[in-house]
């Protein structure tokens, strides 16, 4: 299985960022996790985070020929990212979204995800473990294509 994870704007500063909300591991410590785990799985991954909508959108699209699944946290483009959610259709990856916090127990503008409608789950509010679920859960599936 070929996983793409994709982490959104101001993942890059996780460890510092509002530790109290998104904890204290770095996102180069979550991303060992996550490659570990996968390998456990038999999986591959290819990791990006990028805070430019237009290079993530990039990152959906030249790795959707690889990747059986796309992994993604868009962080705040979830709210309103309608660019991305419309790279997810047009590629035809199959997606799972998650998030480090509890979206739909946080501030108003965050309870809606537009990028939601366009994937086969969301987890969220379960910090690193969100990530690992979701890679547990693309190995658990069966191979959306072919
Ligand atoms: C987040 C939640 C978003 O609302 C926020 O903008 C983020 C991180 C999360 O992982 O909990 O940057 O996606």
């Amino acid at each position: 299985m070929n996983i793409l994870v994709i982490h959104g704007p101001n993942l890059n500063l996780l460890g510092k960022r509002e530790p109290e909300i998104y904890g204290r591991l770095t996102l180069a410590e979550i991303n060992s996790l996550i490659k570990n785990f996968a390998s456990s799985k038999n999986a591959r991954t290819r990791i990006f985070q990028s805070n430019c909508e237009g290079k993530l959108i990039d990152l959906i699209q030249k790795n959707s020929g690889w990747a059986d699944w796309l992994v993604i946290n868009p962080a705040a483009y979830t709210h309103y990212g309608y660019a991305i959610a419309d790279a997810i259709s047009a590629t035809g990856l199959a997606a799972v979204e998650v998030h480090l916090t509890d979206i739909k127990k946080r501030e108003a503008f965050r309870r809606k995800s537009v990028i939601a409608p366009v994937c086969r789950k969301q987890i969220c509010g379960l910090g690193v473990q969100s990530y690992l679920k979701a890679v547990d859960f693309c190995c658990s599936s069966k191979k959306p294509r072919a």
